[in-house]
């Protein structure tokens, strides 16, 4: 106990008090205390720093004290020296309780307390109101930075008295920020913990994948874009690859999320004719069917996949006149495919232009390397910078002599076959593949007749012909399930088919159907199956 305390504080009431309960010779003994405590040790300051609140007793005129807690950013009761304490006193509820018992009697009794670690500090002091236009600079001290109420004024008040009580009967108490702080430690432990559980428990990737007869090994992984990545594929022992055209695709072993094995086809990305390796670049779609989400997690460098040998249903025309310009159209990741015959055509020294289209120019794979090798051939189309690729004038201009090659989302895809049509340009002459099954919300359950299989099947709005076809347990070949390579086309026995593939002739779409895209213009259908 300080000696400035008990000068204040024994008042002879006071002492009257300890002698008639006892405890006065114990207490005489303060008053001689060298220490006389009337200031503030360094202790004292970094307390007071770290506080958010604290409790003010002032006196009336009439005796009654009265006692104000006061809260605010941790510091906002500010250090002037070690005799000197001050607060900024904002605009509040107007009643100026402390500040006018002040105008009475200067004395005031503050107790800070540090419920955390049971700490509680006591001050004696005389208290000065201090007006912005008294001392500007004081005013400007006191505010506390992001605090945007009015300083009205400021609250000096000179110590005359410290003390420091024993931690008994504070019961420990945490302020939001404090708990946060105490947790960060526990929280951070525990993900770590949990992270060393999820890869003790997580199934080993696997090494091999497929069963295909073209065995490759992934030798490079490439991010081409936030979500698009490349993958580099060679035969494991350094062997050549068989040679590819333009537009080819290699279908490729993936385990799905559920634990299914399966294969998905993606557009051989590398220039047709390279044999040393091929790349493929995956978009990641996590609303997909799960095989390029499963491409994305499970492949990784050193991996065999068995794939089946490559194949192009997308290849560009052989027997049309070779001077005959080409239009490439992409859009999005359709550019993997389109990109090979950019390459193929240069080589040949063919004339033609690309035109890509992406939402943004950094989501756009491959950007970059094709406005090296292309220059002016290459057209970009940016959605998020308002440039739109108008399909029908591209076409338009081009004109009719010219072979169009378009590789993207079923609406471009679409907008093209709509311009050929309008602008007479032969089918002949346009070549697309999609990506992507064409749906429409318009999709309706239809009726299908398996006549060899002597069943009746409802295919729902969401599934297609063939997925149907095979929850019935009925074989059904198929190789792209986009409608670019005709594998599952089947005889059309009855009804009138909404064809959505990509490579039937309009002769052969009299009397055959692609059970993966295509659907039945009037609910109805008999196919030889
Ligand atoms: S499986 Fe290729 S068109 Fe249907």
């Amino acid at each position: 106990m300080s000696r400035a305390f008990a000068d204040i504080s024994f008042t002879p009431s006071v002492k009257a008090a300890q002698s008639l309960y006892g405890s006065r010779e114990a207490n005489r003994g303060f008053e001689q205390v060298e220490e006389k405590r009337d200031s503030l040790l360094a202790q004292d300051m970094e307390f007071i720093a770290a506080r958010d609140s604290f409790y003010q007793a002032t006196i009336s005129e009439n005796g009654w004290p009265y006692v104000q807690h006061r809260g605010g950013p941790a510091g906002f009761l500010k250090i002037l020296d070690n005799k000197t304490i001050a607060y900024a006193d904002f605009s509040g509820n107007a009643q100026y309780l402390s500040v006018g018992n002040l105008f009475a009697s200067d004395r005031v009794s503050l107790i800070l307390m540090d419920y955390a670690r049971r700490r509680r500090m006591k001050i004696w002091g005389h208290a000065k109101i201090v007006h912005e236009e008294d001392d500007v600079r004081l005013i400007a001290r006191l505010e506390m930075p992001g605090y945007r109420a009015r300083v009205e004024r400021a609250i000096v008040i000179t110590v005359e008295a410290v003390e420091w009580n024993c931690p008994q009967h504070i019961t420990p108490r945490f302020s939001e920020t404090e708990v946060q702080g105490l947790l960060a430690k526990l929280l951070a432990e525990k993900h770590q913990l949990e992270e060393q559980l999820t890869q003790k428990t997580a199934p080993a990737k696997p090494t091999s994948l497929g069963n295909g007869p073209l065995e490759l090994i992934i030798t490079g992984v490439r991010q081409l874009s936030p979500r698009i990545r490349a993958y580099e594929l060679r035969d494991p022992a350094g062997k050549d690859l068989p040679a590819v055209s333009a537009g080819a695709h290699l279908r490729v072993p993936v385990l799905l999320a559920d634990g299914q094995a399966a294969t998905r086809p993606y557009s051989i990305s590398s220039a047709g004719g390279q044999t040393d390796c091929y790349e493929i670049a995956v978009l990641a779609e996590p609303g997909g069917r799960g095989g390029s989400m499963a491409v994305h997690d499970l492949y990784a460098l050193g991996m065999h996949l068995h794939c089946d040998f490559p194949r192009n249903d997308f290849a560009l025309h052989a027997h049309i006149e070779h001077a005959a310009p080409a239009v490439l159209i992409a859009g999005g990741i359709g550019i993997t495919a389109i990109k090979p015959m950019a390459a193929q055509l240069s080589a040949q020294g063919r004339p033609y232009t690309l035109h890509y289209a992406g939402h943004t120019l950094n989501t756009m794979a491959y950007r970059t390397e094709l406005q090296m090798q292309l220059g002016a051939s290459l057209h970009l189309y940016a959605a998020d910078q308002q440039q739109r690729m108008d399909i029908h004038s591209i076409m338009k201009e081009a004109g009719q002599d010219s072979l169009f090659y378009i590789c993207g989302p079923a609406s471009m895809i679409a907008a093209a076959l709509n311009a050929a049509a309008a602008l007479g340009i032969d089918p002949q002459r346009v070549r697309f593949e999609r990506f992507a099954v064409q749906k429409s919300n318009q999709d309706e359950e239809i009726r299908v007749e398996l006549a060899r299989s002597k069943k009746v099947i409802h295919v729902r709005a969401d599934q297609t012909i063939l997925q149907a076809v095979r929850a019935h347990g009925v074989v059904a070949q198929a190789e792209c399930e986009t409608g670019n390579c005709g594998t599952c086309a089947v005889k059309l026995l009855g009804g009138q088919a909404l064809h959505r593939d990509a490579v039937l002739t309009e002769a052969e779409r009299k009397d055959r159907i692609c059970i993966c895209v295509s659907r039945a213009q009037e609910g109805e259908l008999v196919l030889d199956l």
